[in-house]
């Protein structure tokens, strides 16, 4: 099958202020020590990348005190120039929100493509939702994820929002609390997704194999590297480096891989995707392509 890469806007915030203080996923343990210097190299050589990949990559300033901030994935959900604020669940993160809301109403004008009319810049949220970490956009849906972080009822606020359909998706081992660390969108208007069926229950599963029959399946090592936590232009992959059977599937489904590690980020249980917030302009099908 033919891929074609899609030139697109991420926001991404350095971990100058990254620590593990605090454990809210299997992946943190606070005994053991960061190399910030490792992880702000690790985490610059993938802007470099995507950057060498025609991507825009905007930065957001760290704020000291928040260690998490270097997700990105979480602190907001943009799809057709929409933004809907995120409320996280717990209180270490809560402060995050206010930082990416203030990035996008000052910079929400920059990304409204001519003709279109942006009437709210922000969405404030009602439920707990941990933006695009539990929300996958595709072109004539988004999945969302919930069971340990966001909450079904943030599903229906971001689908009113979007005028999407949501198709909620049941998270069930705690490794993979969210849900791109369970799932991965390789090709957002065609529609085609990798995942790790055991993260979810038995009936998102069946939801999962009848929407994506084609859907590339990770084994339980990829999942484990973090392998779902990726990026996909619609062409190139940017994957964690190490899921070798998830790389190998990827080049047989036509993909380019270029994996990246991020594995002092894993320490906090995150990696390239969780570091990657995508702006999505209006309108979401947007032809330009970079190859
Ligand atoms: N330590 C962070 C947390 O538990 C990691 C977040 C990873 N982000 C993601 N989109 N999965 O919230």
């Amino acid at each position: 099958m033919q891929r074609h890469a899609r030139r697109r806007h991420f926001l991404m915030c350095p971990p100058l202020h990254f620590d593990v203080i605090y454990a809210m996923n299997p992946w943190m343990n606070v005994g053991v020590p960061v190399d910030r210097g490792r992880a702000l190299a690790q985490w610059t050589t993938l802007v470099e990348t995507y950057r060498r990949y025609g991507h825009q990559v905007d930065l957001l300033d760290p704020v000291p005190g928040l260690v998490d901030m270097v997700f990105a994935a979480n602190g907001a959900t943009v799809v057709d120039g929409k933004v809907l604020g995120a409320r996280f669940a717990s209180p270490y993160r809560q402060g995050e929100a206010e930082f990416h809301n203030a990035w996008h109403r000052a910079h929400h004008s920059a990304y409204a493509l001519p003709g279109t009319s942006l009437t709210t810049a922000v969405a404030e949220p009602g439920a707990v939702n941990e933006g695009e970490g539990d929300f996958a956009i595709l072109a004539d849906r988004i999945l969302a994820g919930y069971g340990f972080r966001t909450s079904r009822e943030a599903h229906q606020e971001l689908a009113t929002l979007a005028g999407s359909q949501v198709v909620s998706l049941q998270l069930v081992d705690p490794r993979f609390y969210h849900l791109d660390v369970a799932l991965a969108v390789l090709d957002d208007l065609a529609e085609h997704i990798a995942y790790y069926p055991p993260a979810f229950s038995p009936a998102s599963q069946r939801t999962l194999q009848r929407l994506y029959p084609d859907a590339v399946i990770a084994t339980e090592p990829d999942a484990v590297l973090l392998g779902l936590n990726g990026v996909s232009d619609g062409l190139h992959v940017f994957v964690p480096a190490g899921a070798g059977h998830l790389i190998e599937e990827l080049g047989r489904a036509g993909y380019e891989t270029i994996p990246i590690d991020l594995s002092e980020l894993a320490k906090s249980g995150g990696s390239i995707k969780c570091c990657t917030q995508e702006i999505r302009p209006a309108p979401r099908r947007d032809p330009q392509r970079t190859s």
